[in-house]
Formats: C-alpha cells, structure tokens, sequence
C-alpha cells in the first residue's frame, strides 16, 4: 500500500458537502456545510480561476500579478447541475465540481480527454505558529505527464519529480537544484496525452510545488498564507498555455528599444571615467559591436544610490553624453538599500515622508547592504513608488543614461537572519497593508515598476529600459532581467540554457545570464561558448564580479576575440529577426525562445531536452556545452533544417551529430524561412540601413515568415508607424513563389531587399516581378542566387 502521508495528516481540513449554488455574471459560487466557499470566475473560455475561503468571506480582491489588460470574456457558458456534481461548460472545457467535497476534473470539451483532476483538491491547515491557514492543493497526475514553467528554477526542463519552494532569495554562486533562487513565478504547465494546460498560483507568500516527488502520481501546491487563488490555463497547444498565462500577467508596455537588444558590456565595476573609456574605445578599435557600457555600485559616491563619485565620475553629464556620441548607452545600478545618512537628501526625504519599511512594533527595518547600515522604501506603497520615480529626474533626464539596472532587490540583507527582512516588516501592499510574508516576493518587482515609471517619465520620448533580478508574476510588464549571481563553469552554461528557456515558458522572456559567468574565470573557451549561447539570448550582456580578472571579449587573445566578434556581429546582423521576435511576445505573448517541447508537444522526444531551443520562429540553435569539443549530437525536431554555415540539410526527428570547432555553434534555419538581416554596425543606429537581407530557405511546400519594423525606438509604432511585411513562400520542385502582404504606416529607410536563396535545388531562369519577366541584370542576379528587388513587391516568382 502507498502510505498517503497527506490524507494521513490529522491536522488538514476539507471542504464538506456543497449546499447552495450562485451564479453572479461570470463568478460561481459553490457554498459548502461547513462555511467553505468556492468561487470559480470563467476569465474566458480556457481559463477558470479558482478561489477558496475557508470562513465563507473573501479578502478583497487584489493582485500584482494580474493586468488590468488581461483579455476577458466567453463565447460560451453553461451550468448544469446532476446528483453528483455541478458542470461548467464552455467553448473550450468542461469542469465538473463533486457536491460531496468540492473536488473538481476539467476536461476537454471537444473530445472528453480528462485534463487536470483534484485527488484531495482544496484542503488547508490551520497554522498556529503563523497565524492564518496553510492552503494547500494536490492533484492527480496523468499518465505520461511532464511539467514545465517555475521561472528560473536551475534545473532540468522537465520537473516531473521535483519539489520547489518560492521564496525570492540573493543566491550568490547558486548551483544546479539550488531553490529557491532570485524568482518567484508560480506558474507551470502540465502536459499528458498531447495536451496542455497551465496553473497560475496567484499567492504571494512563501509557495510551494511538488511534481510527484513525495507521492509516485501526486502534484501538489500550497502556501503558507493567504488564499487557494489559482488559474487553470487550457491550451491544448502548450504555445497557447503560455501566451494565455502571458495575457494574464502581461506583457511589456512597449517594445524596448532596439539598441537594448545588442550587445552590453558589464562588470563589478567599470571605474574611473578613464577606465570607462578605455574599455569602450577598445570595442571601437576593435570593430566588436557594442551598444551598452554598465556602471556598477562603484559609480556612486559612498555607494549612495542615486549619487555620484567626485573623485571617479567628475562629470557625469559630459562622460555620458561623449559616450552617447561613441554610441554607447550608459546604464547604471541602483539598489533598494539607502545609506542611512542625514546629509543625504534621498535618505532625509524618505524619513521625511515616513517611506521606509518598519518592524512590527516600530523601529526602522534596518540592514546592512553595500553603503553599510540602511533603510528601504516601501514599494509597496504607491505613494513610495511615485516619489522613486521622480527620483530618476537627474539621471535619466538631465544626465542622460539611458537604463536603469536594479539589483538586490529581493531584498538582499546580509546582516540578518535568512538575508532578508524579517517576518514581522510591515508594507502598504496598495492600501492592503500586510507583513512581509506576503510582500517579500512583489518587494523587487514593486522597485522595478517604481523605476521603470520613472524611467518612462524622464527618458520620454524614447523606450525606457530597467533590469531587475528579484521578479514576481507579471514582472514581465516593466523590465527585462538576468539570472543572478551564477558562476562561470560548464555547468553553468548549461544551467544558463535552461534558465532563459524556462523564464520564456513563464511569461518573461527578456531575459539573459552572466555571459562568462559572474563569479570566478573562464578560459577563453567557456567565454567563447558562452557569447555563443548569449547572442540568442533577448538580453545578452557580458558580466562578471571583478575579482577575478578581466571579461571582455578581448582578454583571452585574439582566437576568441574574433570568434566573439565573429558572433556578436552575426546577433546584430539578426536585430531585424530578434526585433520580431520580440514584437510578437508584446504582441501576443508568444516566448521568444522555445524549448523543444514547446515547438512540438506532439514528439515525446522533446519532453525531456534541455540544450536545444528555437529562437524567434525560425532558428534552432544548441550550444555546446564541453570543453575540447568539435561537435556535439542533438536533437532535430520536425522539420527539415538547414545549416546556417553551409545549407547543409537535416531532416528532423532525428538525433544526429553536428560538427562545431571552437569559432562555430550547431545554428539551424527552419526550411521556407525567410531571415531578416541587418548590415553589421557597430552599435545600433551607426550605419543607415539602406538596404533590407533577406535569405531565404528553400521548402517544398509552404512557409509564412514576418518582418516587423519601426523607427527602432519612441511611441510611433503604437500609432500605426510601424511596418509589417508578412511573407508567403511557395516552393516547387522548380520554382518559387514569395507574396509579400505590407501593413503599416512606416516608410522604411530603404528602398531594396537583397534576396538571398538557399538550397535551391534548380537554377534560375527565369524572374517574375508582380507578373512581369524582368532581366536578370536588373536584379543584378550574379551566380549566387542573389537578387536585388524593390521592397515593395508583392509576388516573386523564380523558375528553373
Ligand atoms: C550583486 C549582483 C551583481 C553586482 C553586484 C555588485 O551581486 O548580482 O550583478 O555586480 O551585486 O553590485
């Protein structure tokens, strides 16, 4: 017999039997004996949010998570009730819920394949030692099920069998399993029988998961506080799942700009100004494109946030602008921490206006952190929020740096017990005032919104830019963010891998690690092997501690120099294709990266991958993660692929060996793609793009590809000033059709795109331009399969 030590344990109580029914526009309300509520709102039609109270009365309704943008609505709504149980159908599922306990099973509405089903389903414990219920959920899990999501959980993809807590948490040097870390995403999605659906735990306190680790068939979740809040998310594509989950929390507020998807460069840290210089005048004299230079906490004085070094940084203001000209973005870090100081203004302000966080009983919440003693702004407290906006005013708007990089913000302590607040810290909480058993996990992500609306404020009209480490659901809304302190080891690479992966299957996909690593050194060929890896990460950013040598691009010698430039360039000869990428995740929420299961569910091949993952639509990329390696075996999943090197071709579902020498990665176009390419600048904006590439992959059969543009930064795009080329493409055995559907009303700066074929398996000869023969030299056609056609076509059309 399994011993079943959850239904053993006296102290859980459960829903008894339901004994009223209420419908109120989308909400039910199932009432049971013994005062348990449970609420089920349909959001739409694959998505049903649970809620339970334990007394019969509701907290107020209230979320940092949720957007007040999430799509809402349903085509479809039934309740119908039998002897056992209550049904709720909709367009997508059928959800039953037991009369006897409240326990519910959601099923496909189409074809009846059960989904998801309670085994206890709701029960809790009453929790002496902290006041308030522990709430708990299990599940059954199905045959065959695998599960995904959890943020930036450093382990395998699949956590089937996994247990994880979270509890956002400094993690210097954290290993593989290390849990929990800087994030706390309570999201994750289940997959059994080719279907897929999410659960979206909306709590904030300390939570917890186990994918049948205690018991064999079991999953279970539970906190310790506040309500069973959760959402089920029904795909059944698994790509649905997440961009459903990614409505719900939300997607950025504008597209970021362009130059924050090349390449930064970053340490601990870059001072004085001299230094500053000398390392952004090698990438120039270097010819290796770089559009960011960060200053660490060393910029300011005393490490007071919000200040400057005299001694270091005389003159911001000139530094900056003269790196503006190189076209460098200055970023600089600001931490929550604010030196307690009575002659320094912020600190003096903030005591002031009564901001900062208290204990219990009174005192200042008072920790040490880089400046040594220190106070921290509450920002939960919207009124807080506001003030630390307008706090960017100088940096942003007169000195003219342009991120805004927020770091121990989970909050990181190092002077107390578990390194953070302590328990009893009280927080606003938006007017829900609460201890930081609640708030601990929203603290780092309330400090990137409050900067992030101050960085929309002063960088206005341009896209602001912030950098977060600590993160909750929805965090995805304000900033991009990086994995945290790791450690630059093989192993860790492949930890990287799978951290930006997961955090694309959670909602936030601008995300990157520590290229190289952040604590120790590489050799020169982890730092190759990693930028490999970075340039399809949406952040990719080079950082390192400091301590233990330097980490740019050009200090393991000139063989990784110019491997690193080599695939730097190709990165900002992909911005256009990254560019899209990222349009669609605002756009739609679909992840910039995709773990292979996420690009098809179906093969089951894929449920338990790691290194390999789509970028953007197109791209298959999988980085090499051991030393002396000249290759590696992968996984090809449906499809056929071509080598982005040679056009060799490979024919999916199939694992296989790729050569890739230390200047080469295994990089894979999807065949009747169509990859935009910029010219190689040096920073974004340096060159007028004149003219558009694109290469174009040959397919039997048809292939839909996008090109999105815009001015590459500020609000016009959202006023239609944007373009969208949509293109079709029709391959024969010997020809070729490519439709081009234009949308938009932003008049790129070029008028050509350089047609590049590849793989095309007959030679050319003839071309039809929008049903016109044209010359062969008015396409400058050369051998190569080359042609230079006007941006405006509509049909294309080449013939053996
Ligand atoms: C933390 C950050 C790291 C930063 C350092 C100093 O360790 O994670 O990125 O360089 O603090 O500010």
């Amino acid at each position: 017999m399994i011993l079943n030590t959850e239904l053993e344990y006296k102290g859980n109580m459960f829903p008894s039997k339901i004994i009223s029914y209420k419908k109120n526009l989308d909400t039910l309300s199932f009432t049971a004996e013994n005062n348990v509520v449970l609420q089920v709102t349909v959001q739409r039609d694959s998505i049903l949010r649970f809620r339970y109270s334990t007394t019969g009365v509701f907290d107020k309704d209230f979320s940092y998570a949720i957007t007040k943008y999430a799509s809402r609505g349903y085509n479809f709504l039934e309740v119908t009730e039998d002897v056992d149980k209550y049904i709720i159908t909709t367009s997508k599922i059928t959800c039953h819920i037991a009369k006897l306990d409240m326990r519910t099973a959601i099923y496909d509405v189409k074809d009846n394949t059960l989904i998801c089903e309670d085994e206890l389903g709701f029960h809790w414990e009453e929790s002496y030692e902290l006041g308030g219920d522990i709430v708990k959920m299990s599940k059954t899990a199905q045959e065959g099920e695998s599960y995904y999501g959890l943020g930036d959980k450093p382990v395998d993809n699949n956590l089937k069998g996994k247990r994880f807590e979270n509890w956002v948490t400094d993690s210097y040097a954290y290993g593989k399993n290390t849990d929990p870390i800087y994030k706390a995403i309570p999201f994750y999605t289940g997959l059994h029988h080719k279907k897929s659906y999410g659960i979206f735990f909306d709590n904030t306190f300390r939570t917890f998961f186990d994918f049948c680790n205690e018991r064999r068939n079991i999953t279970s979740f539970w906190a310790q506080g506040g309500e069973m809040n959760y959402y089920f998310i029904y795909g059944p594509q698994m790509t649905d799942v997440v961009s459903y989950y990614t409505d719900l929390t939300g997607k950025p507020h504008e597209l970021p700009a362009l130059w924050t998807l090349g390449y930064h460069q970053c340490k601990w840290s870059y001072y004085p100004e001299a230094k500053v210089k000398e390392i952004t005048g090698k990438f120039r004299e270097l010819q290796i494109p770089c559009d960011a230079i960060y200053l660490d906490i060393d910029y300011m004085e005393g490490f007071r946030c919000f200040t400057w070094s005299k001694e270091y940084f005389p003159d911001p203001k000139r530094m900056v602008k003269e790196l503006a000209d190189d076209g460098f973005k200055t970023i600089v870090i600001i931490d929550p921490g604010i030196k307690i100081d009575k002659e320094y203004s912020v600190f003096q302000e903030g005591m002031d206006k009564d901001y900062f966080c208290k204990r219990a009983d009174g005192p200042y919440m008072k920790g040490k952190v880089w400046p040594g003693e220190c106070y921290f702004p509450d920002f939960t407290n919207p009124e807080v929020r506001e003030w630390w906006s307008d706090l960017f005013k100088e940096l942003v708007e007169d000195i003219g740096v342009k991120g805004v990089w927020n770091d121990m913000n989970e909050p990181a302590v190092m002077d107390v017990p578990g390194k953070t607040f302590p328990n009893d810290v009280r927080h606003d909480y938006d007017g829900n005032r609460c201890s930081h058993r609640k708030a601990h996990n929203v603290y780092g992500m309330q400090m990137a919104r409050a900067t992030y609306q101050g960085l929309k404020k002063f960088a206005y009209p341009k896209r602001p830019f912030v950098i977060t480490r600590a993160a909750y659901s929805g965090t995805q809304r304000y900033t991009s963010s990086w994995t945290g302190d790791n450690v630059a080891s093989w192993e860790h690479l492949t930890i990287a891998n799978i951290q930006a992966q997961r955090m694309c299957m959670s909602g936030f996909s601008f995300i990157g690690s520590d290229i190289g690593g952040f604590a120790e050194q590489p050799n020169g060929e982890l730092y190759a092997r990693w930028i490999q890896l970075g340039i399809f990460h949406p952040f990719c950013r080079t950082h390192s501690s400091g301590d233990h040598g330097d980490q740019e691009p050009w200090a393991f010698g000139t063989n990784i120099t110019n491997i690193v430039r080599k695939f730097i360039e190709i990165r900002y000869q992909l911005l256009p294709y990254l560019y899209t990428a990222f349009w669609r995740y605002a756009n739609e929420g679909v992840p910039i990266l995709k773990s292979l299961v996420l690009f098809d569910q179906t093969d089951t091949h894929t449920h338990y991958r790691n290194d390999e993952f789509i970028c953007g639509e197109k791209i298959l990329a999988c980085p090499i993660t051991e030393p002396n390696a000249k290759g590696r075996r992968m996984y090809f999943p449906v499809g056929n692929w071509y080598s982005m090197w040679n056009d060799e071709l490979f024919e999916g579902g199939q694992e296989l060996w790729v050569e890739a020498d230390l200047d080469s990665m295994p990089i894979f176009i999807k065949e009747g793609a169509i990859i935009p390419k910029y010219p190689i600048q040096q920073y974004v904006g340096e060159k007028p793009i004149d003219e558009l590439v694109l290469d174009v992959y040959y397919k039997e059969g048809e292939e839909t590809s996008q090109v999105f543009e815009d001015a590459q930064d500020g609000y016009d795009y959202i006023k239609g000033r944007y373009s969208l080329r949509d293109f079709k493409l029709v391959g024969k055995e010997s020809s070729v059709i490519i439709q081009q559907f234009k949308s938009g009303k932003y008049i790129t700066p070029y008028e050509t795109l350089k047609i590049k074929f590849h793989g095309l398996p007959f030679k050319i000869s003839k071309i039809q331009i929008d049903n016109e023969d044209v010359l062969f030299e008015d396409v400058k056609l050369n051998g190569d399969n080359t042609i230079i056609v006007s941006k405006e076509f509509t049909e294309l059309h080449i013939v053996a």
